[in-house]
């Protein structure tokens, strides 16, 4: 194993400063385009995914394009590894011929596993556990809508899940408050909750985790890889909707995230993933503006 490779597994593989710093640098790459900008020539990022992806796998690879750089795309169906070829020896050699690794999986332990065996960064695309290249996104969104996020209120409607975690994490480097309200039988991960434990609130109501909200943030009530559970899910989650009564609960100026795909008429009403205070598509776009900071703090 390598100490000295920076890998970004998780929001907490950054210091509050770095994650400042970040969302600073997405801002500004966003708005001072510059085509001659190519810090990453001669560079490529492979992208293993084993499941399905639109807003991550387009920004990785459009950013590596902007970057000067090139991105291969790997599935599982067409590499060894999805043959069975040891994550550690698959490891080994993807890694002795790219520049960085950003891999979407199951387990979050395939990603630190991949990191181990690693010998350049690699990046997490998404775990059941984890999602932090969302909020990377979601961070930079509300700081050019809204500025620092220090001290406001976030309140998280749904599902405990990789994207409940990573706002959990945010919260604890950026020190906002965050209201949860999912289900009892879908509690975020009890050791992530603890590492912030001073900074969060538990609900049972939605309308009552949104009240006084500066943030109101959702996402589907079955994951990738629950596709099993959407009945049983849609009956346990009935309640924990995102709506108009909802959003009336937090501050006027209150933001409605989501880091889509959305389901309208599940996690959120149409009418508030529609309305005005909806900032979805900027957030999506962001992913790429926040993922091209991150290349070039991985790799530069
Ligand atoms: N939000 C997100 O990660 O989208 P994709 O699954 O399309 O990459
Ligand atoms: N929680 C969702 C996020 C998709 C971007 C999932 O894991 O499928």
């Amino acid at each position: 194993m390598k100490q000295s490779i920076r890998h970004f597994l998780s929001l907490l593989d950054l210091s509050p400063q770095e994650f400042k710093l970040l969302i600073k640098r997405a801002i500004s790459l966003k708005n001072n385009r510059d085509p001659n900008y190519q810090p990453l020539k001669g560079k490529v990022l492979a992208m293993i995914f084993e499941k399905s992806s639109t807003r991550t796998r387009i920004s990785f690879e459009t950013g590596m394009a902007y970057f000067g750089g090139n991105a291969l795309f790997l599935s599982p169906r067409d590499t060894q590894l999805g043959r069975g070829e040891p994550l550690e020896d698959s490891a080994r050699v993807i890694s002795s011929m790219v520049d960085c690794i950003m891999l979407r999986t199951h387990q979050h332990n395939t990603v630190t596993t991949f990191a181990n065996f690693s010998s350049v960064p690699v990046i997490n695309g998404l775990t059941e556990l984890l999602h932090p290249c969302q909020l990377l996104a979601d961070m930079q969104t509300y700081f050019e809508l809204r500025g620092d996020i220090t001290n406001k209120t976030v309140a998280w409607v749904g599902d405990g899940n990789n994207m409940c975690h990573s706002y959990i994490n945010a919260a604890k480097l950026l020190k906002f408050n965050l209201n949860i309200c999912c289900p009892k039988e879908f509690q975020p991960n009890s050791e992530i909750v603890q590492s912030a434990a001073q900074l969060i609130t538990f609900f049972d109501n939605p309308t009552t985790a949104a009240k006084n909200a500066d943030l109101v943030v959702t996402d589907v009530w079955a994951s990738m890889g629950q596709e099993d559970e959407q009945k049983q899910r849609e009956i346990a989650f009935a309640d924990f909707q995102v709506t108009a009564e909802v959003m009336n609960q937090a501050k006027p100026d209150a933001l409605f995230m989501h880091c889509l795909p959305a389901h309208r008429g599940e996690e959120v009403s149409a009418e508030v993933i529609d309305g005005p205070q909806s900032v979805v598509f900027q957030e999506a776009e962001n992913r790429l503006h926040a993922q091209k900071a991150l290349l070039e703090l991985l790799l530069k």
